[in-house]
């Protein structure tokens, strides 16, 4: 019914109507009011005012303190080796990939997703019936929205390495983090280039990214960078790179992406080591219940709201109603599995961390997350499992 009165207003009115009941609709189930608080600036600038879509540079306002040290301690051998480990890992962006590789993304025989991935007779009950040609098409549209969601992903990534750097009072922590702004750049720069001279495409930045992205960006607390940053999306990120990894037939796209989710990999791991000590020894429980709150919501956020509505907006606005949309890419058994390998990396970090404790597990249940409990957290797993399906 909402649809229906959302499509007899005109288009513009329709739109800012369908922002405010977007910037209105509950952020999960968690009924912590600090949270939703905290997190209300971040959804009235990328819900409400669209921030990430004005064509201009974007402010974030910044509040975290500059941590130095002129004794520059040498005194945790973990994130120690994490930093030999990711001198060693360096890489050229455009030496080290076969960017001479000929790609068609509607290539039938070498898929960048396969025809599988989404259910067309969705689309065809609601009386859009494409061909062939048009299902490869919408395919490609889709592969170019999520690696663009991974670029925009990979910005915020760069900006909160630096400050994570700057805000972190451990000394080995900032020559590691040093070595993750410089592989983010990286990472900015092969995705760009495949966007850009492959796919031939960029989307914007989807609303609730910019609203994960700027939550985190504008909180001065160091410990909710890191597990904004560093947990969340870093995790969630290995997960849908993992994903697109084990699905691609593409060979430069593949090669890509396992480069990218080994230096991602390095990145979780810090956030875990930074984190779990902090955490467990640190916080007192009304600090650890709000950050496993913080982290549901943002978990919840990331799943349900990430639903490709930019190619919807260019495609189907106004043809196809948004909920039918909606069902079309959350039901697909491609972004089924995204959000599975999405889920299996993140939940065992919380836990490794102590922020998955007997009060919040019932919630992660009741979304169908409950089965990644006991998986392995980053700091066990080898590159090899990282890359496994
Ligand atoms: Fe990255
Ligand atoms: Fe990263």
């Amino acid at each position: 019914m909402i649809d229906d009165l959302a499509a007899r207003l005109p288009l513009p009115v329709s739109r800012w109507y369908d922002r405010f009941r977007r910037f209105s609709e509950p952020l999960g189930a968690t009924d912590n009011r600090r949270v939703m608080v905290g997190m209300l600036p971040a959804a009235v600038r990328g819900l409400l005012l669209q921030r990430g879509k004005q064509g201009t540079p974007v402010r974030f306002p910044a509040s975290h303190d500059a941590w130095f040290d002129f004794g520059y301690p040498r005194d945790e051998p973990e994130m120690a080796d994490l930093y030999e480990r990711a001198k060693d890992g360096q890489w050229d962006g455009g030496r080290d990939l076969a960017w001479g590789t000929s790609v068609d993304p509607r290539d039938p025989d070498v898929p960048i997703l396969p025809a599988g991935f989404l259910d067309f007779s969705v689309l065809r009950r609601a009386g859009v019936t494409l061909d062939a040609e048009g299902e490869r098409a919408l395919i490609h549209d889709i592969a170019a929205w999520l690696l663009s969601q991974f670029l925009h992903g990979e910005q915020g990534a760069l900006m909160a390495a630096c400050q994570v750097t700057e805000a972190v009072e451990r000394f080995d922590g900032k020559l590691y983090g040093a070595t993750q702004v410089v592989d983010e750049a990286r990472h900015i720069e092969v995705f760009h280039r495949y966007l850009s001279s492959k796919l031939g495409k960029l989307y914007q930045i989807n609303d609730n990214l910019f609203v994960v992205i700027d939550a985190l960006m504008t909180d001065a607390r160091w410990d909710m960078k890191f597990l904004g940053m560093q947990i969340m999306v870093e995790g969630l990120a290995l997960g849908a790179f993992g994903s697109i990894f084990q699905l691609t037939r593409e060979p430069l796209l593949k090669e890509l992406l396992r480069r990218v989710i080994l230096d991602e990999a390095r990145h979780v791991h810090y956030g875990v080591v930074a984190l779990r000590s902090h955490v467990r020894g640190q916080l007192n429980e009304a600090e650890v219940r709000e950050r496993e709150d913080w982290a549901f919501e943002m978990a919840v956020l990331m799943r349900n709201r990430f639903l490709a509505r930019e190619v919807w907006e260019e495609r189907y606005e106004g043809r196809v109603p948004w909920s039918v949309w909606a069902g079309f890419i959350q039901d697909s058994v491609g972004m089924e599995h995204f959000r599975r390998q999405m889920f299996r990396r993140l939940v065992p970090n919380l836990r490794e961390i102590g922020l998955l404790g007997p009060r919040i597990r019932p919630y992660y249940e009741k979304e169908g997350m409950g089965a990644w409990f006991e998986g392995e957290a980053a700091p066990t797993l080898s590159p090899e499992d990282m890359l496994a399906a």
